[in-house]
């Protein structure tokens, strides 16, 4: 395993589409474990492929429960609201409050190829859909409350 870069600010791959991945290969592996170990090493809840100047639909979450693994994510269902601060490893230093669903259901493949379905719900809820917005190029500053926010130990996706 490895530590990655994290790509920040002005990056022109954090604006790119990632790609469906196709086949779950060694370096879809490899990916994903050096994933986790950077986002542990960044302290994060959350780190998509991107962020790693990767362009493929790869996403992993832990939210103090675990790391979760998703390829190829798509959310299925939302439900209700929720408005929180969120955080960037690719925008450090810079926080803001966030609308997500309270409530999302999805579905993507593990590390195996196999499909499974979820749902969760708040800080889990939220870090997905963070997440899933890397892989289309979107930043949570793009969506941000025009708030001021100057909250300190934000999480960070
Ligand atoms: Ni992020």
């Amino acid at each position: 395993m490895a530590i990655r870069v994290i790509r920040t600010d002005e990056d022109p791959i954090l604006r790119k589409q990632s790609r469906v991945v196709k086949d779950i290969n060694q370096r879809i592996v490899i990916l994903l474990d050096d994933m986790i170990e950077t986002m542990s090493d960044a302290d994060g809840v959350g780190l998509a492929a991107p962020q790693v100047g990767v362009l493929k639909r790869v996403i992993i979450t832990d939210v103090g429960e675990g790391v979760i693994e998703y390829i190829n994510p798509e959310i299925l269902e939302t439900e209700g609201e929720n408005c929180g601060i969120e955080g960037c490893l690719s925008v450090p230093e810079k926080s803001g409050k966030v609308i997500r669903p309270e409530k999302i259901k999805i579905k993507a493949l593990n590390r195996e190829g196999v499909e499974f379905e979820m749902t969760a719900e708040g800080l889990l809820a939220r870090a997905i859909c963070h997440e899933i917005d890397h892989l289309n190029g979107i930043l949570f500053t793009d969506i941000m409350l025009p708030e001021e926010d100057d909250s300190e130990d934000v999480n960070e996706y």
